[in-house]
């Protein structure tokens, strides 16, 4: 993997004010890599395509559009480095996702977990777009040719996907796409929710950072514990709160924090109210810049259609190639 010279992309569905998860394994380290690291511009996509196979209320997707795009701005993103836009405003990803789909067997995509625990849940009421879903992921990212795909670890499987399908493509029909390698965060890339298991907006146990101080605080009590009491000496490395707080704090500080812990008369309740301190000072900048951002929609409106606009001008070249190549010219 080539950081500097190698095209980059990353997307994220448009369901809600992205979490801590999201954060940390994948929007901080994409910023870093593009303000910092990458020569070209990164790729963001805001997968709004995407949400509408899990969305029941379509009117949201569009708030959670300029959600996610104040996010990524509040943290920090240049938008001189990157390039990020609506999906939906680049047509030319819903061809190639039919193209791909005929690329792919049918079988192979009812394996796919994301699918999987969806049928599980409730057959009858599961679209066609739950099942097809890794074929537009693999559009998404094969029709800008990216070779680096920052990802959470929930996403690996739709990555190698993306590589299988393209691999069948060019097989078949010679060389055409490149095959993109997921780039996951080893610190981060499981960033425990407020159950103990993954952070994750379908478990519901996620800790929103942009959120008004009080829900903030009520989503850090909601944090699982035992029932220790207040004197007794706890153990920090099977803590839920102490694993999410030594992502975010200084080293000094996690060493204060372990201590207090193992000495005792530290209660669950004190090391909350820590984790909601260190969560506020450590996105202190981001937050407030975030309820400035989101207010000036007119502004995001302008920051999409200059990402998608530049998009679209390599999907159009591509998706031009590609169409040859079918034979469809
Ligand atoms: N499926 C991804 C998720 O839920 C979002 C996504 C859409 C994506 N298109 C992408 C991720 C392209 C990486 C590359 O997180």
């Amino acid at each position: 993997m080539d950081y500097i010279k190698d095209r980059i992309l990353t997307g994220i569905q448009s369901t809600g004010l992205p979490h801590l998860g999201n954060l940390l394994s994948v929007i901080l380290p994409t910023i870093d890599l593009a303000n910092n690291k990458s020569l070209n511009p990164v790729f963001i996509s805001i997968a709004n395509l995407h949400s509408l196979t899990n969305i029941k209320n379509i009117s949201f997707i569009k708030k959670y559009i300029y959600n996610i795009l104040a996010t990524w701005l509040a943290c920090g993103l240049n938008t001189n480095k990157a390039i990020i836009y609506k999906q939906s405003d680049i047509p030319e990803v819903t061809e190639l996702a039919w193209y791909l789909s005929c690329f792919f067997k049918y079988k192979r995509l009812t394996l796919v977990h994301s699918f999987k625990d969806k049928i599980n849940n409730n057959m009858q009421s599961i679209n066609v777009g739950v099942l097809t879903y890794p074929m537009l992921m693999a559009a998404d990212i094969l029709l800008y040719n990216a070779k680096i795909i920052p990802v959470g670890k929930d996403q690996l499987q739709h990555i190698e996907i993306t590589r299988k399908v393209a691999k069948n493509f060019n097989r078949i029909m010679g060389k055409t796409f490149i095959l993109p390698t997921a780039l996951t965060n080893e610190n981060t890339m499981y960033v425990t929710g407020t159950d103990g298991k993954k952070m994750s907006k379908s478990k519901n146990n996620i800790i929103n950072v942009f959120i008004s101080n009080e829900i903030l605080k009520k989503q850090i009590q909601n944090i699982r514990t035992d029932n220790k009491s207040f004197q007794s000496s706890k153990d920090p490395n099977t803590n839920i709160i102490f694993s999410i707080y030594k992502l975010l704090a200084s080293k000094k500080s996690i060493n204060e924090i372990k201590n207090k812990y193992l000495n005792g008369n530290y209660g669950y309740f004190e090391a909350k109210n820590d984790l909601y301190q260190c969560i506020l000072n450590r996105f202190s900048n981001e937050r407030k810049l975030f309820n400035t951002l989101i207010k000036e929609k007119l502004f995001l409106d302008k920051i999409l259609n200059n990402g998608a606009e530049k998009a679209r001008e390599i999907a159009i070249k591509n998706i031009s190639n590609i169409r040859n190549i079918l034979g469809l010219k």
